[in-house]
């Protein structure tokens, strides 16, 4: 069939018409294992009651104003956020894309702030931050870059969990003013750097007066056991940015940040029209209190846990798997060769996967999953990487 919407997205051949918990349905009806939450978006699942119920009220009652005026949800949902994360204050808008920009344009201000003309960020190899431009540029892949030069100048590049790589940079660029880095790579693979990489990261940042800027958009809002990724190393960033699962759906994005970077933004100095409005806010607000009332992160590192220890088992013997790895439930499973096809074929046994960095399986299961759900996934994919194994 086709469509009058621009071709830039590869679609796999299916329409879901509802969803439940962990589970969505086509328009025949047939059910699909929601393996990857809308790339790691609907941490609550799909149809979550308190979720509906939140939005129904909200929508009835108010949907936007503007920012010319105070907003109750947005401020208490700024407040529970700070709360959470030890943050000083929050922007919203509507996206990863947008919270990177907002980051972006903090380190600038501050750069400029202190005379500097042309301020530098330093970015990771293998990352991903999103596709407007500046948030292209930043991005550490060639493919995402592909035909939209020039580039937003302003960024120098570093190998990712390579602490020695960023110190060459200290010691050569004096105009560096913050890094922006994923605690675990997201769309690079399901890299996980060595246990001591933000702390020592942390401390250089000190060391040059940088700012730590942490891009937690795939890894935030429970997905590794944590609130934030970051947690699991007892760092705090000068500036962490959160979308995706945030609003499980609902479009809303937040750069949050502390100290001096909290100052950075004056009035009138940014802003988005729809961001932070009555109805994004309430959604958010909704998915922090379910996530709380329903403990929802512990559950994350628990599930997390075993679906890692059972994926490893599974998977023993199969020459073709290299490594399963992630943390909480952000899994990653890295073949010996490109595997892009196996997302069509698992689509095939009722399962939602992705494949990132070519060669690695990405699992992003809901943070609601049960252990019949996970036993579903783990014999699945077990099925599906043992017949690629076999050339199938
Ligand atoms: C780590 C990270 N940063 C930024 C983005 C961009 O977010 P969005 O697509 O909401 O603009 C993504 C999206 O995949 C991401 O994984």
């Amino acid at each position: 069939m086709t469509t009058p919407v621009m071709p830039t997205y590869g679609r796999l051949p299916v329409r879901f018409s509802h969803g439940q918990g962990a589970w969505l349905f086509d328009e025949r009806g047939e059910r699909y294992l929601d393996a990857l939450s809308g790339i790691a978006v609907c941490g609550l699942g799909h149809a979550h009651p308190a979720l509906t119920a939140a939005i129904s009220e909200q929508a009835g009652r108010l949907i936007h104003t503007s920012n010319l005026y105070a907003i109750d949800n947005q401020e208490r949902l700024a407040q529970m956020l700070v709360d959470l994360s030890g943050m000083d204050s929050v922007f919203f808008g509507n996206s990863g894309a947008e919270a990177n920009e907002a980051a972006i344009k903090i380190a600038r201000a501050t750069g400029h702030a202190r005379g500097i003309d042309v301020p530098r960020i330093a970015v990771a190899e293998g990352s991903f931050h999103g596709r407007t431009l500046a948030t292209l540029s930043a991005t550490g892949n060639p493919k995402v870059h592909a035909g939209f030069e020039p580039l937003v100048q302003g960024f120098v590049r570093f190998a990712y969990d390579d602490i020695e790589a960023l110190e060459k940079i200290a010691a050569s660029d004096g105009d560096v003013v913050a890094v922006l880095v994923e605690p675990i790579l997201g769309e690079g693979g399901v890299v996980v750097p060595r246990s001591d990489y933000l702390v020592r990261l942390r401390a250089l940042c000190d060391q040059h007066n940088w700012l730590l800027m942490l891009d937690e958009i795939q890894t935030g809002m429970g997905r590794t056991g944590r609130w934030f990724a970051h947690q699991h190393a007892d760092v705090l960033p000068d500036v962490m940015t959160l979308a995706k699962a945030l609003g499980n759906g609902v479009p809303i994005g937040a750069c949050l940040a502390r100290g001096a970077a909290a100052e950075a933004l004056k009035q009138g100095s940014h802003g988005s029209t729809f961001g932070g409005n009555p109805l994004a806010c309430a959604a958010a607000l909704a998915v922090l209190e379910t996530m709380r009332s329903d403990a929802l992160v512990e559950r994350a590192q628990a599930r997390g846990e075993r679906l890692r220890e059972q994926l490893s088992q599974a998977l023993r013997g199969l020459n073709c798997v290299r490594e399963v790895r992630g943390q909480g439930l952000m899994i990653g499973i890295e073949l010996d060769r490109p595997c892009t096809e196996l997302v069509a074929r698992a689509l095939d046994k009722r399962l939602l996967i992705n494949v990132t960095a070519e060669r690695v399986i990405r699992l992003l299961p809901p943070l609601i999953i049960d252990d019949e759900a996970i036993d579903h996934i783990v014999a699945s994919v077990r099925e599906l990487v043992s017949e690629w194994n076999a050339g199938e």
